[in-house]
């Protein structure tokens, strides 16, 4: 399955097309089709979970249209392909229902982030994997109420099963998504907060917004993959390098990236004078600092042996991303 498959399978009529070439280079088009390649197999088997698990059962019609559209058929769906990774990085069995829920779980979550993000009060963007946003599309209290919708459903997947992991699973994704994680990266990236003046720059938002979700579900995996400490101390550091590198490469793409590539509104972060990676270290120096990062999570793989090779190939390729 190639890429468009994975981030493009959207309805005719919303889609965006991308032209057959839009100023990506011929190693970019390598490295893009292999990133393609590596998540098609986990984009593939998370649709399928969560036609099984994302509405659940009594909710309003118009709701779970709204929870499907914010999430079916769109996203790269890097978070639940760095669960079943983790999982099999530490010795877990890709057979074990708990890992497909957490990956659901996970995408849930994020899924909901970007609703929020979205929204006229924060940074206020028209366009989202290729699709108007949902307030666009449902209105905003509807958007306000179908991320309340995702956030509060995740849970409960992560939780309707009496396996003993699931405490620990659910106090992990509380912990990346809340008040102390992705909430404090949001609020701090809308400038509600200060920012200790150690970490000023976006240091202390990037590791929030994006980084805090992104490790917890590396660590969700290996949690999944019942993993030691080293195991554990191992994945954590490199989820929070890649979510680091992450959210730099997105900082990037918002300047040279298009719409047709990314399916979001590029140059929103200049026009709304946020603080990026790139407003700090230029366009050069952006793309080395998510190389480097990159880099600093492969090698804290280095104890896990030829099991993290999907981790591995997966930060190489995300900092050399185009969409
Ligand atoms: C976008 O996330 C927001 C960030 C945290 C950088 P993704 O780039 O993972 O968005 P999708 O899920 O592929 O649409
Ligand atoms: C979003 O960062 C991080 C989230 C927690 C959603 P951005 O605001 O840069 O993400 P995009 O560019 O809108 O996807
Ligand atoms: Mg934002
Ligand atoms: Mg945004
Ligand atoms: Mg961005």
């Amino acid at each position: 399955m190639g890429k468009r498959a994975v981030i493009m399978a959207q309805p005719a009529e919303n889609r965006v097309q991308r032209p057959p070439d839009v100023g990506v280079t011929m190693s970019e088009k390598i490295s893009e089709k292999q990133l393609a390649d590596l998540l098609a197999h986990y984009a593939v088997a998370l649709e399928a979970d969560l036609e099984r698990w994302l509405v659940g059962p009594a909710a309003p019609a118009a709701l779970a249209e709204a929870m499907r559209y914010c999430m079916l058929g769109g996203g790269k769906r890097i978070r639940p392909a760095l669960v079943s990774m983790a999982n099999a990085a530490v010795g877990g069995s890709s057979d074990d229902e708990m890992v497909a829920r957490t990956g659901v779980a996970v995408e849930l979550v994020h899924s909901y982030s970007l609703v929020h993000d979205d929204l006229p009060a924060m940074d206020n963007d028209v366009l989202r994997r290729g699709m108007p946003t949902a307030h666009v599309k449902f209105g905003e209290a509807m958007a306000i109420l179908t991320g309340d919708a995702l956030l509060t459903r995740a849970f409960g997947v992560l939780s309707e099963t009496h396996d003993p992991r699931s405490a620990w699973l659910v106090a992990e994704l509380a912990a990346g998504a809340g008040p102390a994680g992705m909430v404090a990266g949001q609020v701090a990236d809308m400038d509600l907060c200060d920012i200790p003046a150690e970490l000023a720059g976006t240091e202390y938002i990037h590791e929030r917004k994006t980084a805090a979700l992104i490790r917890s579900a590396v660590r969700m995996g290996a949690i999944c993959g019942r993993a030691d400490d080293e195991q554990m101390e191992a994945v954590s550091t490199y989820g929070l390098n890649l979510g680091m590198a992450y959210q730099a490469v997105d900082d990037l793409l918002d300047v040279v990236g298009t719409a047709e590539t990314t399916g979001k509104t590029c140059g929103q972060d200049t026009r709304s004078e946020k603080r990026t990676i790139v407003a700090q270290l230029g366009l050069d120096g952006a793309k080395r600092l998510g190389r480097d990062l990159s880099d600093r999570a492969v090698a804290a793989l280095a104890s896990l042996g030829p099991a993290a090779d999907e981790l591995k190939l997966l930060a190489q390729l995300l900092a050399e991303r185009t969409y």
